[in-house]
């Protein structure tokens, strides 16, 4: 913790490290793992556009929010709601965010083992050489359909997300995010070039970045908007936590600005990686695979297969696809940690494995839905817990903090805790209509039209 922190709580060390950390929440396996899979079911590059308009003018306001009601309560989602209205209902906002963070970190820890299975299998030479689709496609199925090797994994990333929660906020997530994102970002961004030089990558490419107003549809933004808030850790209060670690002295809209940038950064290359390769990989039909729960792992080790040195930089890869994955997990166990140390007075070990065993018994259908139990896979589980609470919770929670900082705290409190450390507030007009106006209503119309007309 910071020894001139101006309060009890720790603060991050400094605004970077903020952003780092803020960043390592936001970035992983919604960026990697699920934006291509929403592109895919959404019709390609009208999906990209509409997420990325999203991210600005409902994502990016609403975590300038989050940031700001976290540093100014310095509290946990329950404890801020609790602070700013007491003896409301508004504390419900904070409590459905704590229990949405269980649930997301139950079925997100079945990727991240995912990513820890690729790893090992990277490790021992399952994918040396030169793959096709059959034998990546057949590596997948046949892995997520092991019970036991997927639990284990399962195991081991709720272990190591308990473990480093369980230490505190600057020795446990700071450390991680400053050295291992910016490689990440190096080896994707090889990544996205292979594959734009594949011979054959013209149609993928065109069915990325190309609209066809035809796909355009009411459902398109509702998974929009969802992707974004999923994406930025938004909705839950996630930022409220982190928020509440933030200096006095930082400058909370330029902070959300970068988050959102390196965000969508990593996700829109992470498509341009996906959709060449898949469109010029030989015997498939990219729409029979498009929107797979699998299609990152059935297409990355294609194109790390096409890499000089590609055993090295594949192993290398996995291992910060699952680092990126755990700085997200553990942002995600840190929300309800927070919670039970800050409102029931737990000590943070005990807080943390509870949580964390918790997710993991939750997670264990979420597991065995993939293959390994075939009642589970019919029902697809863990993708419907992914549109439960992956998509429509997060759009909720968002829909009530907007509506909390419109008309409940107050624009003008928000914008005096906005101010210290930030004198020429320039995106003001975007934040105050998208609070007031924007935000609300198009979360209230996407709700509508998908889920009660739909
Ligand atoms: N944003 C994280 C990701 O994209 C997932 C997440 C969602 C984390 C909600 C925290 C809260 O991987």
């Amino acid at each position: 913790m910071n020894s001139d922190s101006l309060t009890p709580r720790g603060n991050w060390g400094s605004k970077v490290a903020f952003i780092f950390a803020a960043s390592g929440s936001a970035i992983g396996l919604g960026s990697i793992w699920r934006f291509p899979i929403m592109v895919g079911l959404n019709g390609g590059a009208v999906f990209v556009f509409a997420y990325i308009l999203a991210v600005i003018l409902i994502g990016f306001p609403l975590m300038l929010t989050e940031l700001t009601i976290g540093r100014h309560t310095q509290k946990n989602p329950v404890g801020a709601f609790k602070a700013l209205k007491p003896g409301t209902p508004w504390k419900l906002v904070g409590y459905m965010g704590v229990f949405t963070g269980v649930c997301i970190l139950s079925y997100y820890s079945v990727i991240a083992a995912w990513a820890a299975g690729y790893l090992y299998k990277t490790l021992f030479g399952a994918f040396r050489g030169e793959i096709t689709w059959a034998v990546s496609d057949q590596i997948f199925s046949s892995f997520a359909a092991n019970p036991l090797e997927v639990l284990l994994c399962f195991f081991v990333v709720i272990a190591l997300t308990t473990f480093v929660i369980s230490r505190g906020v600057k020795g446990g997530i700071e450390r991680w995010s400053k050295i291992l994102m910016p490689m990440l970002f190096a080896l994707i961004i090889i990544m996205a070039i292979r594959a734009l030089t594949l011979k054959g990558a013209g149609p993928g490419i065109s069915f990325y970045l190309k609209p066809d107003p035809t796909k355009i549809t009411p459902k398109l933004f509702f998974y929009a908007v969802g992707q974004a808030f999923f994406s930025l850790s938004l909705g839950m209060g996630t930022m409220i936590t982190y928020g509440s670690y933030i200096s006095k002295k930082d400058n909370l809209s330029s902070s959300a600005g970068w988050v959102c940038f390196s965000t969508t950064l990593v996700a829109f290359l992470a498509g341009i990686i996906i959709f060449p390769t898949l469109f010029a990989t030989p015997g498939i039909n990219p729409q029979e695979v498009q929107a797979s729960t699998g299609l990152m792992f059935q297409v990355f080790p294609l194109i790390i297969s096409k890499l000089p040195g590609g055993y090295l930089f594949g192993v290398l890869f996995f291992i910060l696809l699952l680092v990126a994955a755990l700085t997200s997990t553990i942002s995600l166990l840190e929300v309800p940690t927070a919670f039970l140390i800050d409102e029931h007075n737990w000590r943070r070990g005990k807080a943390a494995v509870v949580i964390g065993t918790a997710a993991f018994l939750l997670g264990i259908p979420s597991a065995l839905s993939n293959g390994a139990s075939p009642f589970l896979t019919r029902i697809g589980l863990m993708m419907k817990m992914d549109l439960v609470f992956g998509n429509i919770m997060l759009a909720v929670g968002g829909l009530f903090i907007t509506i909390f900082v419109a008309y409940a705290w107050g624009i003008p409190q928000a914008l005096k805790e906005i101010a210290q450390g930030n004198r020429s507030f320039k995106v003001k007009p975007l934040w105050v209509f998208s609070m007031k106006y924007l935000a609300p209503l198009a979360i209230i119309a996407i709700l509508i039209f998908t889920i009660i007309l739909a």
